[in-house]
C-alpha cells in the first residue's frame, strides 16, 4: 500500500523508441517524497518523453513506473510496447500528478479563475465554492489574484506561467513535473516563475523539473539528473554535479549552456 514512505516516483529500466528512433534506453529513477529533481541535458536527450512517460502522455515500451508506491498497471500491445491496462488506475494516478508546459496551455476561452476550477470541480467532483476559495488562494500565492477575472491572453506570459502553476496545485497534486517552464518567456519574466518554483519546493513538494535554468539547478533542486543520448548520465548532488566529478560531458553542456 502507497504511504509516506514510499518513493514519489519510480521508474525502473524504462525503454521507449518512436519507429527506429530510440529515445529512451534503460532510465531507471527514484524521487523520494519532498526532492527536487533537475533533469538537465542537451535537445533530444528524451528529457521531455521521460516526463510523458511518468503522467503517461506516452507509454514506455519497456520497464515499469510507480507513483506513490502504487505501480501502474501496464499491459502488452500486440504490436508490441505497453499499454496502461486499467483506465480507471490511469485517471486516478494522472489527477496526483500534474504538469507544467512551456508554453503554458491555459484554456483561452476561460478566466483565470475559470481555469483554475475546471478540473477541480468536473474531474475530481469538488464542490464548486471550495474549489473558488482554494483557487483564489492560489492565486494570491502566486501573486496574481487581481487577474482572476481576466483571459489568459490579456496577461503577459510570466502572469500566465504563473497561472498555469497555480492551476496545478488546483488539482492538489502529490508530484509536480514541469517541462522548461521558463524557456518561453521574456528574459526579464524568468525571474518571477522561479521564484513561486522556488517557493514550492521550500513548502518540500516533489517536484521533477526540466529546464535549462542553472542558476536553479544549483541553488533549489536537491538533485541534478544529466541524460544523454536516452540515458541518465550522472546523478548527484548540485555539489557533485557542478563540482565537475561526476562526468565530463556534464562539465562539457554547462559550458556550453553559459555562453
Ligand atoms: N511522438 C513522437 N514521435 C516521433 N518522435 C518523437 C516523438 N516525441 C519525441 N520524439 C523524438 O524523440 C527525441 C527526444 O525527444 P524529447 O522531446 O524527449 O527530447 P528533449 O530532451 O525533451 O529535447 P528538447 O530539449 O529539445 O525539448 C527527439 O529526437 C524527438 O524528435
Ligand atoms: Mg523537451
Amino acid at each position: 500500500m502507497p504511504n509516506e514512505a514510499s518513493p514519489a516516483v519510480a521508474l525502473h529500466d524504462i525503454h521507449k523508441s518512436f519507429g527506429e528512433l530510440q529515445v529512451l534506453r534503460g532510465v531507471s529513477l527514484t524521487a523520494a517524497q519532498g526532492d527536487v529533481i533537475s533533469i538537465l541535458g542537451s535537445s533530444g536527450s528524451g528529457k521531455s518523453t521521460l516526463l510523458r512517460c511518468i503522467n503517461l502522455l506516452e507509454s514506455p515500451d519497456e520497464g515499469a513506473i510507480s507513483i506513490g508506491g502504487e505501480a501502474i498497471e501496464l499491459r502488452r500491445r500486440r504490436a508490441g510496447g505497453l499499454e496502461p491496462a486499467r483506465v480507471a488506475q490511469v485517471d486516478r494516478l494522472r489527477s496526483q500528478v500534474a504538469m507544467v508546459f512551456q508554453s503554458f496551455n491555459l484554456w483561452s476561452h476561460l478566466t483565470i479563475l475559470e481555469n483554475l476550477i475546471e478540473a477541480p470541480v468536473h474531474v475530481q467532483k469538488r464542490r464548486r465554492l471550495e474549489c473558488i476559495d482554494e483557487a483564489m488562494g492560489l492565486l494570491e500565492k502566486v501573486g496574481i489574484a487581481d487577474k482572476h477575472a481576466h483571459y489568459p491572453a490579456h496577461l503577459s506570459g510570466g502572469q500566465q506561467q504563473r497561472a498555469a502553476i497555480a492551476r496545478a496545485l488546483a488539482m492538489r497534486p502529490k508530484l509536480m513535473l514541469f517541462d522548461e517552464p521558463t524557456s518561453a518567456l521574456d528574459p526579464e519574466r524568468v525571474g518571477e516563475v522561479l521564484r513561486v518554483m522556488r517557493a514550492l519546493a521550500e513548502e518540500g513538494r516533489t517536484m521533477l523539473v526540466v529546464t535549462h535554468e542553472m542558476s536553479f539547478a544549483r541553488q533549489v533542486s536537491n538533485r541534478v539528473v544529466f541524460m544523454h543520448q536516452g540515458q541518465i548520465e550522472a546523478d548527484g548532488s548540485p555539489d557533485e554535479l557542478f563540482g565537475g566529478e561526476k562526468s565530463e560531458r556534464f562539465r562539457r553542456f554547462t559550458a556550453e549552456v553559459a555562453r
